[in-house]
C-alpha cells in the first residue's frame, strides 16, 4: 500500500515521523511516497504546495499530513485552504473524546466536529477595497452546505450516533448562514432516525464549556469549524492529542488539529499522538482496522501507565520517550 507523507513544517517532521514507526511496530507496511509542502517547498520549489505534491495525492489518494506554517498577514496564501480544496477534500472530521488518565474538568466527553472544509471565512477571499478599507468574502453554497450536512448525518447513522447539532449565526449572517440553515433542515428531513438540532455558534460555545456532554456530532461552516476544534481539543486535554481527517469523493488527507508548534519545534517535545491518532484514523479509512484499533489502545494504556508522556500532558518526556512508550503498549 503506498500513502503519501507530507512532514509538514515546525513540529511536523517530528510527529509524523513518529507515527511511521507506531504504524510500523504493528506490523503494517506501508509504502510511504514523501512529498513536500509548507517552508521547505518554498525554499526548494518556490512553491508552498507545490503541484507535484496534490498530483501525487491524486494518485496514491490517501496521504499523512503534518501541519503546515502559513505566515501571518503577508506572504503566502494557506497551504490547508488550498490542498483541501484541490483536492476538494470537503469534509473534516475531528472526533473528540476524553482519553483515560488526562487531566480534564469534564468526563465522557464525545463530539465529533464536522466542519464544511472548501468555502466561507475560512477560504480567506479578500481585498482591499480602497485602503484603510478591506473585504473579506464568506461564500455559502447549496451544493457545498448541503453535501457537509449530509455527511454529518450518514456519520451519525453509520457511527450510532443519536444527534446531529448545526451551530450557525443565520440571525446576524441571514443570507450565508440563512441559506446553509435551509440546507441543513432538508437534508435533516431524509434522517428521520437522527435527532436534528440547530443552535446558534457562540451559544454552543457556552454550552461547551459548561458541560460539553451533552453534544454528540457538530456540524458547521469552516472557520466557526476551525475555531470550534481548538476549543473542543481543549476538553479533552489539548491539541497534542486530537486527530483529524479531511475526506473527499476520491482523496482522503489524515492530519491532527494542531498546527506547526514553533515555540517547541526541532526540540523533541511535541506530543505525536495527535498524528498518531490521525494515523490510526487513516488504517481504519483503509481497510486495517485492527491495526488501528491497538493504536487507539496503546494510546489509552500509555496515558494509563503515565510513563515517558510530553509536557503537555503533564510529564517530563519528549517525542521520543512517548512514542517508545505507545510502541511497547502495542506489543501487550
Ligand atoms: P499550534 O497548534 O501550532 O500551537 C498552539 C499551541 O499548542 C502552542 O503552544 C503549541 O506549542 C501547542 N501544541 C500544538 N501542537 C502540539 C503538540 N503536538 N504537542 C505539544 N504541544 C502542542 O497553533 P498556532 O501557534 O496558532 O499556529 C502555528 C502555525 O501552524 C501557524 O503558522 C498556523 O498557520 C499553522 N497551522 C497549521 C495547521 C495545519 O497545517 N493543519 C493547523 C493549525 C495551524
Ligand atoms: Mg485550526
Amino acid at each position: 500500500m503506498h500513502i503519501v507523507l507530507i512532514p509538514g513544517d515546525g513540529i511536523g517532521p517530528e510527529v509524523t515521523a513518529a507515527a511511521k514507526e507506531v504504524i510500523a511496530a504493528t506490523g503494517t507496511h506501508i509504502d510511504w511516497i514523501e512529498a513536500p509542502a509548507g517552508l521547505a517547498a518554498v525554499e526548494q520549489f518556490g512553491d508552498p504546495l507545490p503541484e507535484s505534491t496534490l498530483d501525487l495525492v491524486r494518485k496514491y489518494r490517501v496521504a499523512l499530513k503534518g501541519p503546515c506554517t502559513t505566515p501571518v498577514g503577508k506572504g503566502f496564501r494557506s497551504i490547508n485552504v488550498r490542498l483541501r480544496q484541490g483536492l476538494d477534500l470537503y469534509a473534516s472530521i475531528r472526533p473528540v473524546k476524553t482519553l483515560p488518565h488526562v487531566k480534564v474538568p469534564f468526563t465522557d466527553v464525545d463530539i465529533v466536529v464536522v466542519r464544511e472544509n472548501t468555502e466561507g471565512l475560512y477560504a480567506g477571499l479578500e481585498h482591499e477595497v480602497v485602503p484603510g478599507v478591506v473585504e473579506s468574502l464568506r461564500i455559502i453554497t447549496k451544493p457545498a452546505a448541503e453535501r457537509i450536512v449530509r455527511y454529518a448525518f450518514e456519520f451519525a447513522r453509520h457511527h450510532d450516533r443519536r444527534r446531529v447539532t448545526f451551530c450557525h449565526k443565520a440571525d446576524v449572517m441571514r443570507l450565508s448562514d440563512g441559506l446553509f440553515l435551509q440546507c441543513a433542515r432538508q437534508v435533516a428531513d431524509d434522517f428521520p432516525f437522527v435527532e436534528f438540532e440547530e443552535r446558534h455558534i457562540d451559544n454552543v460555545c457556552m454550552e461547551l464549556a459548561l458541560d460539553p456532554t451533552k453534544f454528540d456530532v457538530l456540524v458547521m461552516e469552516n472557520l466557526f469549524g476551525d475555531v470550534i476544534s481548538d476549543l473542543c481539543a481543549g476538553l479533552v486535554g489539548g491539541l497534542g492529542l486530537v486527530p483529524g481527517a479531511n475526506l473527499g469523493s476520491r482523496y482522503a488527507v489524515f492530519e491532527a488539529v494542531h498546527g506547526s508548534a514553533p515555540d517547541i519545534a526541532g526540540k523533541g517535545l511535541a506530543n505525536p499522538i495527535a498524528v498518531i491518532r490521525s494515523a490510526a484514523m487513516m488504517l481504519e479509512y483503509i481497510g486495517k482496522r485492527s491495526a488501528a484499533e491497538r493504536i487507539e489502545r496503546a494510546v489509552c494504556k500509555t496515558l494509563e501507565a503515565g510513563v515517558g508522556l510530553t509536557r503537555d500532558l503533564g510529564g517530563d518526556g519528549t517525542t521520543r520517550t512517548i512514542t517508545d512508550a505507545l510502541i511497547r503498549h502495542l506489543a501487550v
